[in-house]
């Protein structure tokens, strides 16, 4: 067996970074050198189940050999020009997004990350509309950008910078249809909703939800954004989320798992609203590099050819049902479980439980993800053994019911 390298410990890690990281993350403890499909390996060796997926971004597992080989290939090809000319991987990409989102959805852009794909989709909708003033829901999460941040539902992210910050927008309660009514009105330019709340604590839309505020929308003259950067490219059991309220927004925000591991975002948007653009509106060095393109091709290839978008519809089913038993027997811990797909929360009644079962997880090998403070997210790869999933969910739930 091979020596272990006794400088490559955790510690080790965390010494050296404390010279010159910007201290702008709180990190978990544990330092990941390799993935291979949905397990991870730390700096010294132990196995970790991965079900946060770099963040709800490998979508077909860390390494699958398919992407790292349409990367390679790439690479040995041509890894940037610049959007100022034509390139075939942008090209197929573009023909895909089409062929995959609504008929009506059939222009499309893109950038490196969420955060841009909202600021772009932000100004189009300036472009188109001529107006301003934004309304987006309490608890959403849409990137850090400025601009992004202009309609930010979370307001510890937005309050450092409120000063910095375009005024004037609105932001209503989640889900309630009425404070949405009331705050669209002929100055809005466009209301901007995830379908299912990611970073917030996994809150999907109600049934009717969206259907209702695009027709606010509409009767004012106000686009829909919806952001499915979280939940776009299978993520929910579909291959966008808007499937399932059979809903088309006038712009789809999407990302993460479209590269599967690599920076790529965009936006698509209909005719009509691509009519309004002029020639220097959106642009970036990377925009349409022809390396992510060729990942996210590769990605788009595997999730449709191993069926993964059926996989995670039926795999976060079973996944939502034993949550929703378990947070029914454990009242003490827990307030409810909900989710689409592959994208599910547990809800437990005490950030601080939230926070020892993730640390504890970890030293157990896994890796899970808390957000909104208290709700165990699980976004893992949609094609994560099962076994791995089952395995892992026995074990923190274990550790839930533990306290
Ligand atoms: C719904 C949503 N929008 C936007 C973003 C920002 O994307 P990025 O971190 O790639 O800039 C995120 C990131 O978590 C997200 O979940």
């Amino acid at each position: 067996m091979q020596e272990r390298d006794t400088a490559t410990t955790l510690e080790a890690v965390q010494r050296r970074e404390a010279q010159h990281f910007l201290p702008v993350a709180r990190r978990l403890p544990v330092a990941i050198a390799r993935g291979s499909g949905s397990r991870v390996w730390d700096v010294a060796g132990n196995e970790l189940v991965d079900l946060t997926a770099g963040w709800g971004v490998n979508a077909i597992g860390h390494c699958h050999p398919a992407l790292v080989e349409a990367i390679s290939s790439q690479a040995g090809q041509l890894m940037q020009t610049t959007n100022f000319m034509y390139s075939l991987p942008q090209l197929d990409l573009i023909e895909t997004l089409a062929r995959i989102t609504p008929p009506e959805l059939t222009r499309t852009f893109l950038l490196s990350s969420g955060t841009e794909a909202m600021d772009g989709a932000i100004k189009l909708a300036h472009r188109a509309t001529g107006r301003a003033r934004y309304v987006s829901t309490e608890g959403s999460f849409h990137g850090r950008s400025l601009g992004a941040l202009a309609v930010i539902g979370q307001a510890h992210h937005r309050a450092p910078y409120e000063a910095l910050l375009k005024q004037g927008n609105a932001v209503v309660p989640f889900n309630d249809v009425d404070a949405a009514r009331a705050a669209i009105d002929d100055e809005t330019a466009a209301f901007i909703v995830e379908p299912v709340q990611g970073e917030g604590g996994v809150n999907p839309v109600a049934l009717g939800y969206l259907a209702a505020v695009q027709e606010a929308c509409r009767e004012h003259g106000a686009l829909l954004i919806l952001d499915e950067i979280q939940t776009g490219i299978g993520r929910t059991g579909k291959m966008f989320a808007l499937e399932h309220d059979d809903v088309v927004p006038d712009v789809l925000a999407i990302g993460k798992m479209l590269g599967g591991g690599v920076p790529i975002a965009g936006f698509l948007c209909t005719e009509a609203v691509a009519a309004t653009v002029q020639a220097g509106d959106q642009g970036g060095t990377y925009a349409g590099n022809v390396l992510t393109c060729a990942a996210a091709n590769a990605v788009i290839r595997v999730i449709e050819e191993d069926k993964l978008v059926e996989r995670a519809a039926s795999l976060g089913e079973a996944l939502l049902t034993k949550l929703s038993t378990f947070a029914r027997e454990h009242p003490d811990a827990c307030e409810v479980a909900r989710g689409r797909g592959l994208l599910c929360g547990l809800v437990l009644k005490d950030a601080e439980l939230a926070g020892r079962v993730q640390s504890t997880a970890i030293e157990r090998g896994v890796l899970v993800n808390v957000a909104g403070g208290n709700v165990l997210r699980f976004f893992p790869a949609l094609n994560i053994p099962a076994d791995d999933l089952w395995s892992s969910l026995d074990l923190l739930l274990e550790l839930v019911a533990a306290g």
